[in-house]
C-alpha cells in the first residue's frame, strides 16, 4: 500500500530539511516539498532542491511567488498603510498566506492528507489558520512542536545521526531571520535585552545613516489608483519598485525599525525590521491619501487600517472581517492617483511634495491671501453653533459655573 503524502513548507535551512526525515522516519509519511521564492534573501534554490531530491522526497517545487506576493498581498498592504500597532508594516504576516495557499494547492495536486510546516510564534498560528480557512479538511503537522529537539544543537545532533546535511554555518547566525520583499524582521541572541542596543551586524538592507550620502536624494513615487506603478518616471511592476525602494531608501539608512510588539499570544517580543522599501511606499501613499481622499473617508480609513493590520498580524488574511475591510480599503483609493516627491537624507525620509488629477486641496480655500475664496463672514456663524453644546455645559457644569464654584 502506498504511503500517505504531507506537503512540507521547506526553506532549505536546518529545521526544515530535519523535517522531512522526521516526516519520513517517524510519521512514515512521503514528502513532497513547496520552496516558496517571496523575494528573501536567498541564493542556491537548486541546491536546495537537490538536496531534498537526495533526502528521498516524492518532489520539490520551487516556486517563484514574487510577483504573485506583491500583486496581491503589497497592494493591499499599502492600500491599508498596513502597520501593526502603528509601527509594525507586517513583513512576516503577509507572506505566510501566500505559502499556506501554494501549499494547499500542492496537496490537492498531489492528494496529501496533510501539511507541514516548520514555524513557531505567530507564524504557526498565521499558517495554519491559512490552511484551515482554505480547506478545512486538510490536517497540519508541525513538527517543531512535537519532536523533542529543544534546541539548534540538539537539531545538528540529529541531522548527523540521521545524514540530512547540515548547511554550512548553522549555527554562525545568532538572530532568527525572516525576510521577504516586504522586509528583514531580526530576532533573538542580543536583542532579547530590549535595552541593548542593535550591533552593527544585524543590519543587512539598510546603512548605518552615519555612512550615507552627505548630500540629499530625491525620488518620485507615481501612484494609480492607489497603486505604486513608477519611481523617478520608470514604469516597473511592484515586484521590481519594491526592489528599486530597497536600494534607494536602505542606501540612505532609512526603514530600520527597534520596537516592542504584542504577539498575538499575549507577550511582548522585542523586533528589529529593516523594511526601507516598506516605509517609503507607505510614507509616500499616505501623503497621496492626504490630498486626495476626502476627510470624514479618511478619519475613518484611519482607524479601520489599525483592524486591517491586526486582522493580519493575528492570521486572518482569509477571513470575512479582512475580506469586508478590504472592500473598504479598494473603494478608498478609487482616487489615489498621482505622485509624490521624497526627500531622503541621512535615516530621514521626507515627503517635500505631492501632486494628483483628483487632489482635493484648493489653494483658493486653503490661501491665507486676502483673494481667498473661503467666506470668513460664514465663520461667526459657524462658530456659534459649533460651540453650543460647550457653551451650555460651560455655563451648568464648567470651570466657572455656579456648580463647579461650590
Ligand atoms: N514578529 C514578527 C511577526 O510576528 C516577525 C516574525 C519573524 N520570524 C522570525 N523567525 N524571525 O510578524
Amino acid at each position: 500500500m502506498s504511503k500517505e503524502k504531507v506537503v512540507l513548507a521547506y526553506s532549505g535551512g536546518l529545521d526544515t530539511s530535519v523535517c522531512v526525515k522526521w516526516l519520513q522516519d517517524e510519521k512514515n509519511l512521503d514528502v513532497v516539498c513547496v520552496c516558496g521564492n517571496v523575494g528573501q534573501e536567498e541564493t542556491g534554490l537548486d541546491a536546495k532542491k537537490q538536496k531534498a531530491l537526495d533526502l528521498g522526497v516524492l518532489d520539490c517545487q520551487v516556486l517563484d511567488l514574487r510577483d504573485e506576493f506583491s500583486d496581491e498581498f503589497l497592494t493591499k498592504a499599502i492600500a491599508a498603510n498596513s502597520m501593526y500597532e502603528n509601527k509594525y508594516p507586517l513583513l512576516s504576516a503577509l507572506s505566510r498566506p501566500l505559502l499556506a495557499k501554494k501549499l494547499v494547492e500542492v496537496a490537492h495536486e498531489f492528494g496529501a492528507t496533510y501539511v507541514a510546516h516548520g514555524c513557531t510564534g505567530n507564524d504557526q498560528v498565521r499558517f495554519e489558520a491559512a490552511v484551515k480557512a482554505l480547506d478545512p479538511e486538510l490536517k497540519v503537522i508541525a513538527p517543531v512542536r512535537e519532536w523533542d529537539l529543544k534546541c539548534r544543537p540538539d537539531e545538528v545532533a540529529y541531522a548527523h545521526a540521521h545524514n540530512v546535511p547540515v548547511p554550512e554555518g548553522a549555527n554562525d547566525n545568532p538572530y532568527s531571520i525572516d525576510d521577504n520583499l516586504w522586509g528583514r524582521a531580526i530576532e533573538c541572541g542580543h536583542l532579547e535585552d530590549p535595552w541593548n542596543e542593535p550591533l552593527d551586524d544585524a543590519w543587512v538592507m539598510t546603512k548605518n545613516p552615519e555612512d550615507t550620502p552627505d548630500t540629499p536624494t530625491y525620488t518620485e513615487i507615481e501612484f494609480e489608483a492607489g497603486k505604486p506603478v513608477a519611481v523617478d518616471g520608470k514604469k516597473m511592476k511592484l515586484s521590481e519598485i519594491v526592489i528599486a525602494l530597497n536600494k534607494i531608501s536602505g542606501d540612505n539608512g532609512f526603514g530600520r525599525l527597534d520596537l516592542v510588539e504584542d504577539r498575538l499570544v499575549g507577550l511582548k517580543s522585542r523586533e528589529c525590521y529593516e523594511v526601507p522599501g516598506a516605509l517609503t511606499l507607505i510614507t509616500a501613499h499616505k501623503a497621496l491619501e492626504d490630498i486626495c481622499v476626502e476627510g470624514d473617508l479618511l478619519k475613518t480609513k484611519i482607524k479601520l487600517e489599525q483592524d486591517w493590520a491586526t486582522a493580519v498580524y493575528n492570521g486572518q488574511w482569509y477571513s470575512p472581517l479582512k475580506n469586508a475591510l478590504d472592500a473598504f480599503m479598494a473603494d478608498t483609493q478609487k482616487f489615489v492617483t498621482g505622485t509624490v516627491r521624497l526627500k531622503f537624507f541621512k535615516g530621514n525620509c521626507h515627503v517635500v511634495g505631492r501632486k494628483s488629477p483628483f487632489s482635493l486641496y484648493d489653494y483658493g480655500l486653503a490661501t491665507y491671501d486676502r483673494d481667498t475664496t473661503f467666506d470668513e463672514k460664514a465663520s461667526a456663524g459657524f462658530i456659534e453653533i459649533d460651540t453650543l453644546s460647550l457653551k451650555t455645559w460651560a455655563k451648568v457644569q464648567g470651570p466657572s459655573s455656579a456648580a463647579a464654584q461650590a
